[in-house]
C-alpha cells in the first residue's frame, strides 16, 4: 500500500477578511512530485507555511508521515526540508556556512555534518563559490544557494515554493534536473510554482488551485482528458468576412471561435486531427491565409476552461 505523507483535511486559513485556503484538501503519497500550480496569490505558500506550521489556520487538519502535525513536532519537522519562495539565507555567512548552519539544525554529528554539507555543496554546483559571500552570488547562484541551505540533512519530504522565479535558464533548468534527482534518490516533492510547463515538465500528479480552492487534481493527462477542448486551429488571416467565419463555427467538432488581430481561433473537441477541414474550408470558399497551425490543450486551457481566466493574466 502506498504510504501517505501528506494529508490535509479542509484546511481553513483567513487572513482578516480574506478566505485565503477555504476547505482545501491535498494528499500526497511516497515518492510522488507533486505540483500545486496556482496563479499568484491562489494560496500556495499559505499551505506550505501552514503545513510547517509557520502559520497557525482556523480549521482543518494536517498529517504529515502518518501523523498528527503540530508547532511541537521538531521530529517531524527534521524530515522535511523547504525551499522558500523568498531566498532565506545569511549575509553575514559564506556559501559553506550558510548550508553547515541550516543542516547543523537537524544533523549534530560533526563527520556527517561535513560530508552531508560537502554533498550539498557539489548537488547544486557551488564547489567554486564556497568561501562566497551571499551578496557576491547572481540570482541563480543564491537560489541554488537557498536550496542546498533546505535539502543538505536528506529530508523525506522537500518542499520548494516557487524556485525557478527571476533565474537564468540555465540555472532553471539545472534546478529542475536537481529536483528530479532528488525524487530519484527517494524524496517526496512538493513543487509549487505558476508555470504550467514546469509543472507538465517535472510532476508526477498536479493539484490546480485559485482562490485557496482546488479546482482540479490529476495527471497532465488525467487533466486535460477533464476538459471539451482537444484541439485549437489557429489562423493568421486578414479581413474574414463574418459570413465565411460562420462557415467555419458550423465545421463538425467546433464548439468556439473567436477573432481579433487577425488572428482566428477555433476551439474543437473530439480529435486531434481538425486542421484539415479547416484548410479545406478555406480552399473550398477561395479564403487567403498566411499561416495555420493547430495546438493541443495546455494546463492553461485546463484552468481556463475551469475558471474561466487564463492562468498567468499578468505575463
Ligand atoms: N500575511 C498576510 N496578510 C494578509 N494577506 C495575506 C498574507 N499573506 C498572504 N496573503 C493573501 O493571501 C492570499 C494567498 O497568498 P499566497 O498564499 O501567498 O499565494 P501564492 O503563494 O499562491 O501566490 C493572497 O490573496 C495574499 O494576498
Ligand atoms: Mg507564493
Amino acid at each position: 500500500m502506498a504510504e501517505t505523507v501528506v494529508k490535509i483535511t479542509n484546511l481553513v486559513k483567513r487572513y482578516k477578511e480574506l478566505i485565503a485556503l477555504d476547505n482545501f484538501s491535498l494528499e500526497i503519497q511516497k515518492g510522488e512530485v507533486f505540483g500545486l500550480l496556482g496563479p499568484n496569490g491562489s494560496g500556495k505558500t499559505t499551505t506550505i507555511n501552514c503545513l510547517l506550521t509557520l502559520l497557525s489556520y482556523d480549521n482543518g487538519e494536517i498529517e504529515l508521515f502518518g501523523e498528527k502535525m503540530t508547532s511541537k513536532r521538531s521530529d517531524l519537522k527534521a524530515r522535511i526540508g523547504v525551499v522558500p519562495q523568498q531566498v532565506a539565507v545569511f549575509e553575514e555567512l559564506t556559501v559553506y556556512d550558510n548550508i553547515d548552519f541550516f543542516c547543523g539544525l537537524y544533523i549534530k554529528d560533526k563527520e556527517t555534518r561535513k560530508k552531508y554539507v560537502e554533498e550539498a555543496i557539489e548537488f547544486v554546483g557551488l564547489q567554486e563559490f564556497k568561501k562566497f559571500y551571499p551578496k557576491k552570488l547572481s540570482g541563480g547562484l543564491l537560489r541554488r544557494l537557498n536550496i542546498a541551505c533546505g535539502i543538505a540533512h536528506k529530508p523525506e519530504l522537500i518542499i520548494f515554493d516557487e524556485p525557478t522565479v527571476a533565474v537564468d535558464p540555465q540555472s532553471r533548468n539545472r534546478i529542475l534536473e536537481g529536483i528530479s534527482r532528488l525524487n530519484e534518490q527517494g524524496a517526496t516533492i512538493i513543487y509549487t510554482t505558476h508555470y504550467m510547463e514546469e509543472v507538465e515538465q517535472l510532476c508526477s500528479r498536479i493539484l490546480i488551485m485559485d482562490h485557496g480552492k482546488k479546482v482540479a487534481i490529476g495527471t497532465k493527462d488525467e487533466l486535460k482528458g477533464m476538459i471539451k477542448n482537444t484541439e485549437s486551429v489557429i489562423v493568421n488571416a486578414s479581413d474574414l468576412e463574418p459570413a465565411f467565419i460562420e462557415k467555419i463555427r458550423a465545421l463538425n467538432h467546433v464548439y468556439d471561435v473567436s477573432y481579433h488581430d487577425d488572428t482566428l481561433t477555433i476551439k474543437c473537441s473530439g480529435g486531434k486531427h481538425n486542421i484539415v477541414h479547416v484548410v479545406d474550408c478555406f480552399a473550398d470558399n477561395e479564403v487567403k491565409y498566411r499561416q495555420i497551425y493547430s495546438i493541443l490543450p495546455t494546463l492553461n486551457e485546463v484552468f481556463l476552461e475551469i475558471t474561466g481566466k487564463q492562468l498567468r493574466d499578468n505575463e
